[in-house]
C-alpha cells in the first residue's frame, strides 16, 4: 500500500525537460464527444486520472465502448441520444467536471440514472447545472442541489437561452451538450470568457456550433439534431499540472526547467500571465497548433519575483491556480493580492480556506475576505506544518510545492487524492531533483 502522506523539503537545482500529462478538461470532452460520435475516436495522450476514468466507466455504462488501445484510447460511439443503457448508479468520484457535463448528456438520453460522488462531490452545488437543465426537460428527483440523485433524461428536450449566472465552463459545457439533443438552437452567454474547450471540440467533430460577441461578453449557439463524427484526438500537456512545476521551478534557486507540449489557450493562461507580470523568467517556445488547440513548451528558471495585483477580470482563466499562485506569493517580496475568487468557495474544498489555512501554518502572513486573498511574501517561510488537504488534490499539491523552498518540510495529510488530476506528480518531481517522500 503506498504511504497516505507525503512530505516535502527544501530543494534546489531542480533540472529537467519533461512532458505533464494530458489536460483533465480536454480529456473529459474527448471522452464524451467520442461517446456521442458515429464511429470511432482515438484520442492520444488522455489524461488516465481518477477523475477522467470515472467519466470512461460511466459512458461505459450507458453502452459506448470506451477501450485503452496500446498508447491510445478508443471510444466506439453511439451517436447523438443513442445511450439508452439503464446504467445503474453513476460514481463520478472527486470529479465535479465529470459528473456536471454528464448531467447534460444524460438530460438528452432516454435513461435512468442515479448520478453520485465521493464525499466532497457531494458537497458541491449542482443547482447551477441542475436549473437550466430542468427548463430544458430534465427530470430530478427531489428539489435536491447536491448529490446523491437520481436524474432521468427525455427525448424531447427543448431549447433554451441561457444566461450563465456564475461564469462557469462546467454549467455552458452542460448546457451545450443538452443542446445537442434538442430541436433548433441552444445558446448559451457569458460575461467572461470560461474555458472553450467544448465549443472548439463540438466544432473538430462536426457539430453546428458558432460563438459572437467579443473577447468579453459572448453567446456560444449549438444546433441540435446534427451528427457528430468519430475524430482523432490529441490532448495536450494540461497548463494546471504544469502550474507546480513552473512553480517549484521559479521559487527554488539554480533551477531550469522546460515543459514541453503544453496547452495555451488564452482561456486558460492568466497564471502564467500574472507570473510574467511578477518578474518571472518564463518564456512559451516553440509555439503551434495541436489538434485544434495552441501549445508551447514552458521554459522557467529560478526567479526573484515580486508581489501584484490579480484582477477579478482575469479569474476565470486561472481559476484553478490560486493555491498555487498564493504558495508563489508568499515567496515573492512584497504584497499580491486576488480578487474576484467567490468561485474558489465550491471547489473540490473550500479552497480560499483551505489555502488561507495552509499558508498560515506555515508561517506566512496572509488574511481573506469572501472573495479575496492576500498574501504577504517573505524571504523565508517557516514551513514545519502538516497541510489537511480536505480532499482536494490541488491543496494537495500546492503546499507540497510550497515544503520545497521552506525551512522545515511539509507534510500534506492525503497523498492518493493527487491523483484526481495528476497521477505522476511526485515522481515527476522528484525526477526535476525535488525532494517529495512517502512518509508515516
Ligand atoms: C472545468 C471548469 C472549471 C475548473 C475545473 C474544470 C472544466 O470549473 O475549475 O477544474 O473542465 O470545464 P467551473 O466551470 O465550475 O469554474
Amino acid at each position: 500500500m503506498p504511504s497516505a502522506k507525503l512530505i516535502a523539503s527544501k530543494s534546489n537545482g531542480l533540472q529537467g525537460r519533461i512532458r505533464v500529462p494530458g489536460d483533465k478538461s480536454i480529456s473529459h470532452r474527448a471522452l464524451i464527444l467520442g461517446a456521442l460520435a458515429t464511429g470511432s475516436t482515438r484520442i492520444s495522450g488522455l489524461l488516465e486520472s481518477e477523475d477522467v476514468l470515472a467519466t470512461g466507466r460511466a459512458l461505459q455504462a450507458l453502452g459506448a465502448g470506451v477501450e485503452r488501445d496500446g498508447e491510445q484510447w478508443c471510444v466506439f460511439g453511439r451517436g447523438v441520444g443513442g445511450l439508452t443503457r439503464a446504467p445503474g448508479t453513476l460514481d463520478f468520484g472527486n470529479s465535479g467536471t465529470g459528473a456536471r457535463l454528464m448531467m447534460g448528456i444524460l438530460a438528452g438520453n432516454d435513461v435512468t440514472a442515479a448520478v453520485t460522488g465521493d464525499e466532497s462531490l457531494c458537497r458541491r452545488p449542482m443547482g447551477r447545472v441542475l436549473t437550466p437543465l430542468r427548463k430544458m426537460g430534465l427530470n430530478v428527483d427531489g428539489e435536491g442541489d447536491t448529490l446523491p440523485l437520481t436524474l432521468t433524461g427525455s427525448t424531447d428536450l427543448i431549447p433554451i437561452v441561457y444566461e450563465l449566472p456564475v461564469p462557469s465552463a462546467q454549467v455552458k459545457s452542460a448546457v451545450l451538450l443538452a443542446g445537442l439533443h434538442a430541436p433548433g438552437e441552444t445558446s448559451v452567454i457569458e460575461d467572461a470568457p470560461t474555458r472553450d474547450h467544448t465549443e472548439r471540440m463540438l466544432q473538430f467533430f462536426g457539430a453546428d456550433v458558432r460563438s459572437t460577441g467579443d473577447g468579453g461578453r459572448k453567446t456560444i449557439t449549438v444546433k441540435g439534431g446534427g451528427v457528430l463524427s468519430g475524430s482523432d484526438v490529441t490532448v495536450p500537456g494540461d497548463p494546471s499540472s504544469a502550474a507546480f512545476l513552473v512553480a517549484a521551478a521559479l521559487m527554488t534557486e539554480g533551477s531550469d526547467v522546460t515543459i514541453e507540449g503544453v496547452l495555451i489557450n488564452p482561456t486558460r493562461i492568466g497564471f502564467y500571465e500574472t507570473l510574467k507580470e511578477m518578474g518571472a523568467a518564463l518564456t512559451f517556445e516553440n509555439e503551434r497548433l495541436e489538434g485544434g488547440e495552441p501549445v508551447a513548451d514552458i521554459r522557467v528558471s529560478s526567479s526573484a519575483l515580486k508581489g501584484v495585483d490579480v484582477p477579478a477580470a482575469r479569474a476565470p482563466t486561472m481559476i484553478d491556480e490560486y493555491p498555487i499562485l498564493a504558495v508563489v506569493s508568499a515567496f515573492a517580496e512584497g504584497e499580491t493580492r486576488m480578487q474576484g475568487l467567490e468561485e474558489l468557495r465550491v471547489k473540490e474544498s473550500d479552497r480560499l480556506a483551505s489555502t488561507l489555512a495552509g499558508l498560515v501554518a506555515c508561517g506566512v502572513e496572509a488574511s481573506a475576505t469572501d472573495d479575496s486573498l492576500r498574501v504577504v511574501g517573505a524571504p523565508t517561510i517557516a514551513g514545519g506544518a502538516g497541510i489537511e488537504t480536505h480532499m482536494d488534490h490541488r491543496i494537495a499539491m500546492a503546499f507540497l510545492v510550497l515544503g520545497l523552498g521552506s525551512e522545515k518540510s511539509v507534510v500534506i495529510d492525503n497523498a492518493p487524492i493527487i491523483a484526481t488530476s495528476f497521477p505522476e506528480f511526485a515522481g515527476l518531481m522528484r525526477g526535476l531533483g525535488a525532494k517529495i517522500e512517502e512518509t508515516g
